[in-house]
This record gives C-alpha cells, structure tokens and sequence, in this order.
C-alpha cells in the first residue's frame, strides 16, 4: 500500500487529489453531535491542500436511497471541515453533476471542496458492477489522484471506495495508515491478557468477531443488548429486554468453544431493568430497579450492566495488556443507564494495556461522557470496518489500496 507520504514526496502542487473520506457523522437536525470522523480526516487534506493540491473530499452520509434528500446533506459536514481546517472548502451541491464540475473546475491550488452525499447517486452502493463502475468513472474524471482515508467505509465495496481507486493512482492516507496499524497490533502483536469487551444491541452483528477472538483472546466481556441473548441462552428470563431467538444456539457453542480453548466468557451478574425504555429526548428520570441477572422479572426490560457487573468488568480490565473495546454497555444515551458504559470507558483508562476503543456508538460514547479521547490508546473511526478487520475478512477499501 502506497502512503500519502510517498505522494507529498513526489508533488501533487496543482493536481486534482480526491479523497474519499468518512464525514458520516452524526446528526441533530443539521447540528453535529459528534465531529471525531471529520477531525480525523483533517490532517490528511490539510496536507494535501499546503502542498498545493486541489483536494476534492467526498464521502456518504447515512442511507438515503439513491436520490438527493436534504436529511442527508453533506452541507453541515462541509462546513464543520473548513472551520477545522481554517481555510473554508467549496461545496457542490451534487456528486459529478454541474455543481461538482463547475466547483472542481474553479479550484485554485491549496483550495479544498467537499461533494453532496455519494449516496445521493444510485451507482454508489449498487451490487451491479457496471453500474458502479460507470459512476466510479464519473468520480474519476474530477480527480487525477486517489487518496483512501474512509477508514469507517473500507468494508464497503461502493463506486468510491472500491471502484474509483482502480482507476486511479491510489495512496493511503493517514487514518486509514494509523487505523491499519492498530489493528495490525490487535492481531499480529498482542500483549496479554488480552481483553474483548463487546456490546451493542444485536449479537448477530458480532457473531463473526466473537467467532475469531475466541482464538486470541484471554477474556471477552459481554454487555448491552446482546447480553440478554447470552443469558436467555443459558435458559435465564430475560423479561422484555433484546433477544435474538435465533441465535440462542451459536450462544450456546460459544460458550462450548470459550470453556474448551480457556477463553474466559464473562456474562453480566446484575442488570439496571425499567418496564419501559426510558425518553431520550426528556431525558426524564427512569427509576431503574436493579436485579440478578438470572432473576429478571418477566415484565422488565434489561437496560444497563448492574454494579456488581461495573465492579466485575472492572477487575478483569485491570491487569489488562491489550483491550479491544467495541458496543455500549447499555442505553448510556440516558443518564440512569449510561453508568455501565462509564464504567467500562474507565477501567479501559485505568487499564495498563493498550486499549482500543471500536468506532460508532462507543466511540461517541466516551467522547459525549465527557472522557478525554487522547487518553485511550486509539480510538478507532470505523465501528463495522475494524469488527470485520479482526474477523479476518478482506476489506474491500484496503484490497483497493494495495498495488
Ligand atoms: C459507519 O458509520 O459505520 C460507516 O460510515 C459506514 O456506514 P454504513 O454502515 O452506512 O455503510
């Protein structure tokens, strides 16, 4: 894989540099409620801009359908770039349309400018390789050099990620560099024990990751939502709280599998249950009663890891030499629940190891819970793309990269 570095080196002053981002942040209305994505792309088109480049940023953002939809306007995103940025950036206000034409034509030397939503256009995400291609084409003709930087989306074999840089001459750039570097530690060099602490809604998501780490790690942790499926599995009520019914049996063999290779599997002991899910607009008080995890009442709903869980995960991070770190513990967007997931965060900190904090819902959770992010070892900007690196898995968006 060619770096960014090698491409500063050989000069790039007055060359169309495109650069596919992850900008996929998430939004209130048009308000940014987490800009890590954006900051962490910056350092890689400021670069290319003091070089002299004219830097074209494009990304998605969200899933809408294939067509333009103003909920999904990249506009906010843009803005939030130039401001990081200092310098401002262009704006088109589509994705190989007039707009992006005109706005990539009238670039001077340094100046950067960001396109609508990739995803506006239907070739993006299509299965179809010629539609793909066709649009990968159209994105190509705007740009004489291809930088790959949306870490978040290497999973993806969309137009931009996978497509575009075929056409291209193609680099990485310094999050995708930093990020494959990190992962590379999690799976070629890990210092032990080596801790998983998995959470997040769905166990079905996490099938894959569990099915590898239960070949390297020490310890995985299990919180959030898919808990409950683990613990309806070992034949525990679990109330009204998240099951999937159909995966209590590839539950079971996990806990089969950890027991033969000596992997500790450590389910919650105690959970926060409600009867209802609490308001996350009000934030209105929940009054969660704290119970045993086998001993949830049918007419509850498990919402949080209880204290003895907090005090349990606690101690098995302490002695931790590398800490994989990915899902909330619970529904920590309310305030009666976000102690597990707190809790979590700062045994990572409190932790010796290397600890990684997996993208998406954890990584906007510490940072919205107030923990210092440049405290943890890296945390990741792709919640999906750094599960599916260490299931093993190719990634479209990085096979791209390489030569
Ligand atoms: C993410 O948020 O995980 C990435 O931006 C990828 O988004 P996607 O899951 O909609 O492809």
């Amino acid at each position: 894989m060619k770096t960014i570095d090698e491409l500063l080196a050989a000069g790039v002053s007055g060359k169309r540099v495109f650069v596919r981002a992850d900008l996929n942040v998430p939004l209130d209305g048009t308000t940014i409620t987490d800009d890590g994505r954006i900051r962490a792309v910056a350092p890689t088109v400021k670069a290319l801009s003091e070089a002299g480049a004219k830097v074209v940023v494009a990304s998605h953002l969200g899933r809408p359908k294939g067509a333009p939809d103003p909920a999904f306007s990249l506009a906010p995103a843009a803005a939030r770039l130039g401001e990081i940025l200092g310098s401002g950036v262009a704006f088109a206000t589509d994705t190989v349309g007039q707009s992006a034409q005109d706005t990539v034509a009238g670039l001077a030397d340094g100046q950067v400018a960001v396109l609508e939503n990739l995803r506006f256009n239907p070739g993006e995400t299509s299965k179809d390789d010629a539609e793909r291609g066709a649009f990968a084409g159209q994105l190509a003709a705007l740009a004489d050099i291809y930088v790959g930087d949306g870490f978040g989306a290497v999973h993806r074999k969309h137009a931009s990620v996978y497509d575009l840089p075929a056409r291209l001459p193609h680099y990485a750039g310094y999050l995708i560099a930093t990020e494959v570097g990190v992962l590379k530690r999690l799976t070629d060099d890990v210092r032990r024990p080596y801790v998983v602490v998995l959470g997040g809604a769905k166990v079905s998501d996490k099938l894959g990751v569990i099915d590898n780490l239960l070949k390297k790690a020490d310890r995985i942790l299990i919180g959030g939502g898919m808990a409950y499926t683990f613990l309806a599995a070992k034949g525990h009520e679990v109330g009204i709280s998240l099951l999937q019914e159909d995966q209590k049996g590839t539950c079971l063999q996990y806990l089969a599998e950890a027991e033969k290779r000596g992997v500790e599997f450590v389910l919650p002991v105690d959970v926060l249950v409600a009867s209802e899910f609490p308001d996350l607009k009000t934030k209105a008080p929940a009054h969660p009663d704290v119970v045993s995890s086998d001993a949830i009442p049918a007419d509850k709903e498990g919402l949080d890891i209880g204290p003895k869980t907090r005090e349990l995960y606690a101690a098995k991070l302490a002695d931790a030499g590398t800490v994989f770190w990915n899902g909330p513990m619970g529904v920590f967007e309310h305030p009666d629940y976000a102690g597990g997931t707190k809790a979590v965060a700062q045994g990572l900190l409190d932790s010796p190891g290397f600890t990684v904090v997996g993208g998406g819902d954890s990584a906007a959770a510490v940072r919205t819970l107030g923990f210092d992010e440049n405290a943890f070892g890296h945390i990741s900007t792709g919640g999906g793309a750094s599960l599916e690196y260490l299931e093993g898995k190719t990634l479209p968006g990085l096979a791209a990269l390489e030569d």
